[in-house]
């Protein structure tokens, strides 16, 4: 907020020596966003050896790529196929809660926030579900909010490669009916995704889908049990719960500071000169909190309507997951007020850890009570 008002459009060195720019108004951030001068693709800036598994896909992409990448993902996410899925994460939520019957604590994000997503998006992909906490070990790592070394960094991006060549080959002799599956017999058919290319789509949705949605279900949860009149309103109104998840996306929103551009040629943006090749960074969650946008942006409401928040993003990279995500967490959330209408926290909010990192916003552990 201090940045917001004193310096929206603030010149910064990264520490990386890395020169670069923080948006963090929310007008300002939408045109960033829309603005095709501000490229997400990492070959143009960095070079050839900047292209990895993790940035070989849609997100690090401009068009004409990005549209072939988003393009032959977009048919698994379409709101038809998300909706078939309702019954199944309810399936998942309960037996999570099952697990934790009886008891009177649980931790809301090792129980619950952490393992649901994982579990659907493994689903979706096909991804055997004995493998998923090896899953949370490399998103941890890759993502960043885990801290490793870069030894450690190295080892489990490697883990991981090792892991998708194999399982890719096991798919390739006995396919499914799975998005791996269509996406490596499309391959085969010989539609336009080369086997690094793949590599790269599955390593975005499995991070970009898992440690978001975990966030808006700890964060959104957090937001609710700290504003104890707004839960009651829920509990009494369950037909709040879109406003409610489009609300705690605006409060709380996930992803926190890090949907990096590249200034693709000299830009003067409302009287600040930023360079060619500077790293412009927009801070969704201040945005989210602009008070020229939102008015009482700091008040936590779930009656909203309409919230045209930012936290998925915006233009043509907007969040490709956002409908699954909106389903998983208004599932995740709904189950548990039901099953646990008295959930509280057991800790006071001061003490709960934030997660290091720039990139997504989220607590280490929930304490709750259940009863
Ligand atoms: C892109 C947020 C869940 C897949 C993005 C972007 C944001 C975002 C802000 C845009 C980044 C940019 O413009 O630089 C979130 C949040 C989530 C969530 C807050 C959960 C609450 C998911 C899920 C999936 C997913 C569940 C898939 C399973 C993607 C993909 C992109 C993306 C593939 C890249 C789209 C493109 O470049 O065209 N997400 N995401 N996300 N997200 Fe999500």
């Amino acid at each position: 907020k201090k940045l917001r008002h004193a310096f929206p459009i603030y010149k910064v060195v990264f520490p990386s020596g890395e020169p670069g720019w923080i948006i963090s108004k929310y007008n300002h951030a939408v045109e960033v966003l829309k603005d095709s001068r501000f490229s997400k693709d990492m070959v143009k800036r960095y070079g050839p050896e900047s292209r990895s598994v993790f940035t070989n896909n849609m997100l690090f992409s401009d068009p004409p790529d990005h549209r072939r990448l988003r393009g032959l993902v977009q048919k698994a996410f379409t709101p038809k196929m998300i909706a078939g899925m309702r019954s199944h994460i309810e399936d998942i939520a309960n037996d999570l809660l099952d697990q934790v019957s009886g008891r009177e604590q649980m931790n809301l994000i090792d129980d619950y926030a952490f393992p649901l997503p994982i579990i659907v998006i493994s689903e979706i992909l096909g991804v055997p579900l004995e493998d998923r906490d090896k899953f949370r070990t490399w998103s941890n790592t890759i993502i960043g909010s885990g801290n490793e070394d870069a030894a450690t960094f190295q080892q489990h991006a490697k883990e991981f490669i090792d892991y998708l060549r194999d399982w890719f080959a096991q798919v390739r002799q006995n396919p499914g009916k799975d998005l791996i599956s269509e996406l490596l017999m499309a391959e085969e058919a010989g539609d336009q995704l080369t086997e690094e290319e793949l590599y790269g789509v599955v390593t975005l949705l499995i991070i970009a889908g898992h440690e978001t949605t975990v966030n808006l279900i700890g964060n959104g949860m957090l937001a609710l049990m700290e504003h104890p009149e707004q839960k009651e309103l829920l509990l009494q109104h369950p037909e709040y719960i879109h406003n409610a998840i489009e609300e705690m996306l605006r409060y709380n929103g996930p992803v926190e500071f890090s949907t990096s551009r590249w200034a693709s040629e000299d830009i003067d943006f409302h009287g600040h000169s930023i360079a060619k090749g500077d790293l412009v960074i927009v801070a969704l969650d201040s945005a989210n909190r602009d008070e020229e946008q939102f008015g009482d942006a700091d008040v936590f409401d779930i009656t909203k309507e309409k919230s045209p928040h930012l936290a998925f993003g915006t233009g043509i990279h907007l969040c490709l997951g956002a409908p699954l995500a909106r389903l998983e967490g208004e599932i995740a959330i709904q189950t548990l007020l039901r099953r646990y209408p008295h959930i509280a926290l057991a800790a006071k909010p001061e003490e709960l850890e934030w997660r290091p990192g720039m990139i997504v916003r989220g607590v280490k552990e929930i304490p709750v009570t259940l009863r």
